[in-house]
C-alpha cells in the first residue's frame, strides 16, 4: 500500500499540525526551492534512522539540517568564519548549503561521524513557515536529504515524492505540497572549514557569486566521497542517459528549445534558457521512465552559470544506476 498522507492545502493549521507530527518523530516531506526533502527532527536519532531506511541510503552519509533563520546556525556550528557569515547573509534563504565545524548539537547520526555539519535556510515560503512552526514548539532543525530513493533522480514535485517513497512511508508520515521547485537542482554545497570556500557540489550559487561576495578565490573542487551525491552513479533514471548524442526514433530528447526534434523522437523538454533547463530536467527524466523510454539523449547546455550544476548531474545520470 502506498502511504504518506498528502497535504495539498497547506493552511497555517495544517503546517502547525505537521510541525507537531515531526516533533513526535514522524517524517515530513517538504518542498524547497531546489528539490523536495524528506524531513525528520534533526535531534531525534530514531526519526533520522527512518530517513535512511525509507531512502535505502547507507547510514554513514551525512544529512543537511534545514533551519528557519540564519541566526540558528550558532546552535549547530562553531568557529564560523567571516566568509561563511557573508555567504549566509547574501544567499540565505536560498539554494546554498554551508559545511561548518559542528557543535555538540550535531550528533554523529546527522554528520555521519564527521566533525562538520551541513546547514541550509531554504527559500520557500511554505518550508520556512513549517520550520518556524517547528521552532515555536522547540524544534532545532529539520534534517532532510532529497526525497528520492538512494541513487535516483531527486523529486521536484510532491507527486514525484509520493511516487518515489509512497511504498516506504508510514500512514502517519506527511508530504507537504508546495508546488514545483523553482530551481530544480540541489543546493550548492560549500565547505567553509578551510581558509577559503570550496565547492563540494555545484548549484545555483556559482563560483563567481561566491567570489564576488567573499572576495576570496574559491578552491578547486575535489572528489569527496563522503558527499553521497558525488558517487558516480547518482541522479539516475531507469532510462539510459546519453550525453550530446544524436537521437534515433523512439529515443527521448532533452535540449534547449533551439535544438529541433528529429522525426519519431519523443521531446521531453525544450527549455528556453539554462534556468528553465534546471527547472525541467528532473521532471523530464522522470517522464522518460513513466513513458518506458529506454534511452534519453541530453544535449548539455553551455555556460558557467547553473549550467555547471546541470552538467555535473548529467555526468552522473549518464553513468546509469
Ligand atoms: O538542495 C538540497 O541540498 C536538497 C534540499 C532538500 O535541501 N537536499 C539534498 O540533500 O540534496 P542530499 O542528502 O540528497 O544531498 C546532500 C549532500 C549529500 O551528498 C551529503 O553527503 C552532503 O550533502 N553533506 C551533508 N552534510 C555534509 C557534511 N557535513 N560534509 C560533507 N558533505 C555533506
Ligand atoms: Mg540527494
Amino acid at each position: 500500500m502506498s502511504q504518506g498522507q498528502f497535504i495539498s492545502h497547506c493552511t497555517a493549521d495544517a503546517l502547525a499540525g505537521a510541525a507537531q507530527q515531526i516533533k513526535a518523530g514522524r517524517l515530513v516531506a517538504i518542498p524547497t526551492e531546489t528539490v523536495y526533502g524528506l524531513g525528520a527532527d534533526a535531534t531525534n536519532p530514531e526519526a533520522v534512522a527512518r530517513i535512511y531506511s525509507v531512502k535505502g541510503r547507507p547510514a554513514d552519509h551525512p544529512l543537511i539540517v534545514h533551519l528557519a533563520d540564519m541566526q540558528d546556525i550558532e546552535e549547530w556550528a562553531e568557529d564560523i568564519p567571516d566568509f561563511a557569515i557573508d555567504l549566509a547573509r547574501s544567499f540565505w534563504p536560498g539554494p546554498m548549503t554551508l559545511i561548518l565545524k559542528r557543535s555538540a548539537l550535531a550528533k554523529d547520526f546527522i554528520t555521519g561521524g564527521q566533525e562538520t555539519v551541513g546547514l541550509r535556510v531554504p527559500d520557500h515560503t511554505l518550508a520556512l513557515a513549517f520550520l518556524n512552526e517547528f521552532k515555536k514548539i522547540g524544534g532545532k532543525g529539520v534534517a532532510a536529504p532529497s526525497a528520492n530513493r538512494f541513487g535516483h533522480v531527486s523529486p521536484t514535485t510532491a507527486v514525484a515524492v509520493h511516487e518515489e517513497l509512497g511504498d516506504y512511508l508510514d500512514g502517519d508520515d506527511l508530504i507537504l505540497d508546495g508546488g514545483a521547485a523553482k530551481v530544480g537542482v540541489e543546493s550548492t554545497i560549500i565547505d567553509c572549514t578551510g581558509t577559503a570556500p570550496r565547492i563540494l557540489r555545484p548549484g545555483a550559487v556559482t563560483v563567481e557569486m561566491i567570489e564576488a561576495v567573499t572576495g576570496l578565490k574559491v578552491a578547486e573542487r575535489e572528489e569527496v566521497i563522503r558527499v553521497s551525491g558525488s558517487l558516480e552513479n547518482h541522479y539516475a533514471p531507469s532510462a539510459q542517459v546519453i550525453l550530446d548524442g544524436y537521437p534515433r526514433p523512439g529515443d527521448g530528447l532533452i535540449a534547449l528549445a533551439s535544438h529541433p526534434t528529429p522525426e519519431g523522437v519523443e521531446r521531453l523538454a525544450a527549455p528556453i534558457n539554462n534556468e528553465e533547463f534546471a527547472r525541467q530536467l528532473y521532471g523530464a527524466l522522470r517522464e522518460a521512465d513513466a513513458q518506458g523510454i529506454d534511452q534519453v539523449i541530453v544535449i548539455q547546455p553551455d555556460g558557467s552559470d547553473i549550467a555547471i550544476a546541470i552538467r555535473d548531474r548529467l555526468g552522473r545520470a549518464a553513468q546509469g544506476r
